[in-house]
C-alpha cells in the first residue's frame, strides 16, 4: 500500500491529473475538495452564512457525509442525496473555502479522510494532505502554475460544464480564494517541508501525469505498477 498526496492551489489540475495518474496505477483517486463543498452546499441550503463558524458548527451535527465509489469515480452522499456537479459552481467554490476556514469543520471531516486512506493505496489532492491528513505520505508533491494558466484551465472547465463565466471574473475570484486558502490560520495550502514542487505552467496534461509518476516511482519504486 502506499500513499500520494498532492497540494496546492485551485486550478492546478490537481484533480485531472490525480485522477489519470490513479487510473494508470490503479489506485483510489480521492478529491477532498469534494467534501468542503457538499459542506458547503449543506450551508447554503439551511440559509448559513459560511463565514459565520458558530452557525455552521451548529449545522454539522445534522449532516451525513458519506464517500463512495461508483465505477471507480468518487461520489459524495449530503444526508444520503449526490448532488452531482450542483458542489462544482463557482459559489460554491467560495462556499467550500469559507467553511474549510471554521476548525470544526476540518475536524468533522479529518476522520472520513484519514480512514480512506488507512485501507487503501490512494492519491488524495486538497490543500492539507501532506501537512495535516497523510503527514506520512509516500510521495507529497505541490502543484502548482502561474495564476493566469490556472485561471485559464478553470475558466475552461466551466465552460465545458456549460456554466457561463467571465474569465476576468474566474481569475479574481480565484485569486481571492487562493489568498484566503493560504492565509487562514488552521491548516493553509502549504508545501510540505518534504514536498516536491512541480510547476506545471508549462506541461501538458499528458506531461504533467508522466511528471508525478516518475516522481512517486523514484520514491516509492517497484511498488509503483503502470
Ligand atoms: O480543491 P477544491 O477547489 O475543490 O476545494 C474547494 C475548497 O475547499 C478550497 O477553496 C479550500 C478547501 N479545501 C481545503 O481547505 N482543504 C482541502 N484538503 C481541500 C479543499
Amino acid at each position: 500500500m502506499f500513499h500520494i498526496a498532492i497540494d496546492g492551489p485551485g486550478g492546478a489540475g490537481k484533480s485531472t491529473i490525480a485522477k489519470a495518474v490513479a487510473k494508470k496505477l490503479d489506485i483510489l483517486y480521492v478529491d477532498t475538495g469534494a467534501l468542503y463543498r457538499t459542506v458547503g452546499l449543506f450551508v447554503k441550503q439551511n440559509g448559513v452564512d459560511p463565514k459565520d463558524s458558530e452557525g455552521v458548527g451548529a449545522l454539522l451535527p445534522k449532516l451525513s457525509i458519506e464517500v463512495k465509489y461508483e465505477n471507480g469515480a468518487q461520489v459524495v452522499y449530503l444526508n444520503g442525496v449526490n448532488y452531482g456537479d450542483a458542489i462544482r459552481t463557482p459559489e460554491m467554490s467560495m462556499y467550500a473555502s469559507a467553511v474549510s476556514a471554521i476548525p470544526s469543520v476540518r475536524e468533522f471531516l479529518l476522520e472520513a479522510q484519514k480512514e480512506i486512506a488507512r485501507h487503501n493505496s490512494v492519491i488524495m489532492d486538497g490543500r492539507d494532505i501532506g501537512t495535516v491528513i497523510l503527514p506520512d505520505a509516500d510521495v507529497k508533491i505541490f502543484l502548482t502554475a502561474s495564476p493566469e494558466c490556472r485561471a485559464q484551465r478553470r475558466y475552461k472547465e466551466l465552460c465545458e460544464r456549460g456554466q457561463s463565466v467571465r474569465y476576468e471574473d474566474v481569475l479574481a475570484e480565484m485569486n481571492s480564494r487562493d489568498n484566503a486558502d493560504s492565509s487562514r490560520e488552521i491548516a493553509p495550502t502549504k508545501a510540505a517541508d518534504d514536498a516536491v514542487l512541480l510547476d506545471n505552467s508549462d506541461l501538458t496534461l499528458e506531461e504533467s501525469v508522466a511528471a508525478v509518476i516518475a516522481i512517486a516511482k523514484e520514491k516509492v519504486g517497484g511498488e509503483i505498477r503502470e
